[in-house]
């Protein structure tokens, strides 16, 4: 990693292991320009790529003609009303209204480290791991101040962007508008892979071509959503998972989002990513700070694969702070679909002692437990045990399952409000809502307004004197619906546009201080199942629940598209029993396992009813969690063939860091009559190396895996599969 500055050129040069990042300051106003993103350069001095000697040249030399220079530049972080049409980055309504701003640049810093974003999530590093570059462009006009971080990694591939906004004036400013980054750079034939999805269907892969004019993805729901991921890829067209160019960027939040693509009419690219626009403002006093979200850029030369290992790397090392991230989470049994709301104190105590015979490790107690809650019509907000179930109370309940041998974790759904609970009918102006206007229900709730302090402080207040109360090792904090109506009874008319952004900050806030008062505690998120997965929320949790669909089928594509940015290590995923709720499908117990095993693995079911011959299978799998966790937590992952687009089988491996073993999962999704057996090339092994497969006599060079593959024989039946365990001989 380095960061040079060439004062003559004005360039800087941003460099990770094996990507250049390039920009400058053309003219003597001092425009900032994007010139270069790709395999690392030799040279810094790629001003040229700014195409400045071109007509229509910049402004000194042309102000006749200085709208088409604006609209044509490859402008680094651009403003807006004032000549460049296209996708702005910022947008200012100053105390008239007027909405016009553009940026010069006024100084620069290169230093090691980086530092913190005050509220919100953020990649981080010691000094000797990482460094920035930090750019102060201003708008005269405003006196307002922007500032541009850049930051690199010694270990992986990618880079942080993010921005800050200072008003320097001496009149408040609408924010209506901020992006994190924007980049510009010409057309290829390029195309464009998002990740779109609904409940029970998150992180499906999708590419496309990219036309004249801008496609987007985005959330305006709150929350990252179901529906679309805060993630965008330009592509190259021949990119696969080994070879091609691709440029991936990931926001690090977990509200409303616009992840965009505009192609202009000289075919050149703005790629805009940031806070969906769509009802934003905030107000700005003067020498009021906004901290825009980070937005993590990753180019790969080597395809897909390559771009998934530099996020994982990234996230692992960088990101996530809980002490579980390089540690093997207790397996746990979660009652959701073993009991749903039906369950009482000896239930679960059953399931507890059976789960322990088995080697489970840890309990967790999900919805219904507090209030009246015996379905989804009431409570929430009233966390308070509800007795009649739990006889004996919580602590009672924590400490026999504590004594079968097992850990204890409980689920929250802190954000939400029941109008059939105590809360609402003491404060119904804590839930968002618009006024004179009956708000939209939703799983019948309420969201609360987190923009209010008192709301957090009694949402913290519930959750953490539950904590206090019993030897509680694990939270699973959810959010079962999206934001409508939104208005905040807090915020004056002024204030409206910030609800979302704040209601977001709310959330930050809450789980910064649940860990921190409670540093050792495993927090799962999750959100209706996956609607939360998203970089912001893993700053808080190691590890976030995937989705509500458990079906070893349909995991295998919600778990492909979530591992092409998430380390295994932070996908939840259980083995659930069949016929599975969400689809009817029935797969053997075996897959179910294995599909699970490429994620947190633990179980949701009723074990005391299962199949005798499915209880018997735990202990096999606890054992081979205990084998493999390790390695699925810290390899490098490989996807080798996807069932989305054969129709036929899913295969991807883990690769110990120090090439010694490495595991390939080989799920058969549907058998073919009359087929020979498949052979897989073994990506990731050292070539020089041998390596015997667990099971076999021989053994094998790894280029002769890579290149010549393995045998993997036809198996009997529909949704089979297999577990390969590669291991150097040299051990
Ligand atoms: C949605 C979650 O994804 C489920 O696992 C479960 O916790 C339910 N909510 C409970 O209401």
């Amino acid at each position: 990693m380095n960061i040079l500055y060439d004062e003559t050129g004005r360039l800087f040069k941003i460099d990770t292991q094996h990507t250049s990042y390039v920009l400058g300051i053309v003219d003597e106003e001092g425009f900032p320009g994007h010139a270069y993103y790709g395999p690392i350069l030799e040279d810094i001095d790629v001003a040229y790529c700014m195409r400045i000697a071109e007509p229509p040249f910049v402004p000194s030399q042309n102000n006749r003609d200085r709208g088409c220079f604006l609209d044509t530049f490859p402008t680094e972080f651009p403003g807006n009303g004032v000549g460049d049409y296209r996708e702005s980055a910022i947008e200012i309504a100053d105390g008239n209204g007027n909405r016009a701003v553009q940026l010069f640049y006024k100084s620069h810093r290169i230093y090691p480290g980086k530092p913190k974003k005050e509220g919100l999530p953020a990649t981080f590093g010691t000094d000797a791991e990482c460094m920035t570059l930090e750019i102060v462009t201003q708008d005269p006009v405003l006196d307002l101040e922007v500032i541009l971080f850049y930051s690199v990694f010694a270990d992986t591939d990618a880079i942080a962007r993010s921005v800050r906004v200072v008003n320097r004036g001496k009149e408040s400013i609408q924010l209506e508008k901020i992006m994190s980054a924007s980049l510009d750079m010409d057309n290829d034939n390029y195309k464009m892979l998002t990740l779109h999805g609904s409940w029970a269907r998150e992180r499906q892969m999708e590419w496309r071509s990219i036309g004249h004019g801008r496609q987007s993805v985005g959330s305006v729901r709150g929350e990252s959503s179901h529906q679309e991921h805060p993630f965008l890829a330009v592509a190259s067209e021949n990119c696969t998972q080994t070879a091609g160019d691709v440029w991936g960027f990931h926001f690090v939040y977990s509200g409303n989002f616009l992840a965009q693509v505009e192609r202009n009419q000289f075919d050149s690219l703005r790629i805009s990513m940031g806070i969906h626009p769509g009802g934003f403002s905030y107000e700005l006093k003067p020498g009021d700070v906004f901290e825009a979200p980070e937005v993590i850029m990753v180019y790969s030369a080597e395809g897909l694969g390559a771009m998934s290992r530099a996020y994982h790397d990234l996230y692992r090392n960088h990101l996530i702070r809980s002490p579980y991230k390089d540690r093997k989470r207790p397996i746990l049994i979660n009652n959701w679909e073993a009991t749903y709301f039906d369950f009482d104190t000896d239930k679960l105590l059953a399931i507890a002692a059976e789960a322990k015979k088995a080697g489970i490790e840890m309990l967790v107690m999900d919805d219904g437990w507090f209030g009246h809650r015996n379905d989804d019509n009431s409570s929430l907000g009233d966390w308070q045990v509800n007795e009649e179930k739990l006889s004996g109370g919580l602590k009672y309940l924590v400490d026999q399952v504590n004594a079968i041998g097992l850990k204890f974790g409980i689920w929250f759904e802190p954000e939400m409000v029941s109008p059939d609970s105590d809360l609402y009918r003491q404060h119904p102006d804590w839930a968002i809502a618009v006024p004179n206007r009956v708000p939209c229900r939703l799983r019948n709730q309420y969201v609360l307004d987190l923009s209010r302090p008192e709301v957090v402080d009694y949402v913290y207040e519930c959750v953490a004197s539950v904590l206090r109360s019993a030897n509680i090792e694990y939270v699973k904090w959810d959010m079962n619906r999206q934001l409508t109506d939104v208005g905040s009874g807090y915020l004056d008319n002024k204030h409206q546009g910030e609800l979302m952004h704040r209601y977001v900050l709310g959330v930050y806030a809450l789980q910064e201080r649940l860990i921190t008062e409670f540093p050792n505690l495993l927090l799962e998120n999750c959100s209706g199942g996956g609607a939360r997965f998203d970089p912001g929320m893993l700053y808080y949790s190691p590890q976030i629940w995937c989705s509500d669909d458990t079906d070893a089928v349909e995991r295998l594509g919600i778990q492909e598209g979530t591992a092409l940015l998430y380390p295994l290590s932070t996908i939840g995923a259980h083995v659930s029993d069949c016929p599975n709720h969400t689809v009817g499908r029935v797969t053997p117990f075996e897959t179910r396992g294995h599909v699970a095993l490429a994620g947190t693995f633990g179980y949701e079911l009723d074990i005391t009813r299962i199949p005798q011959e499915d209880r018997d299978m735990i202990p096999g799998q606890v054992e081979l969690y205990h084998k493999y966790n390790d390695l699925i937590r810290r390899g490098d992952y490989y996807r080798i063939a996807s069932y989305r687009d054969n129709h036929f089988y899913d295969c991807y491996e883990v690769v110990a860091k120090d090439r010694s073993e490495a595991l390939l999962f080989y799920i058969q999704v549907m058998n073919r009559p009359n087929y020979h057996s498949r052979i897989i090339k073994v990506p990731g092994l050292d070539d020089t190396r041998r390596y015997r497969v667990e099971g076999e006599e021989r053994t094998y060079a790894g280029s002769t895996l890579r290149n010549a593959g393995l045998v993997i024989p036809n198996m009997w039946g529909d949704f089979q599969s297999k577990l390969i365990h590669i291991v150097a001989t040299d051990l």
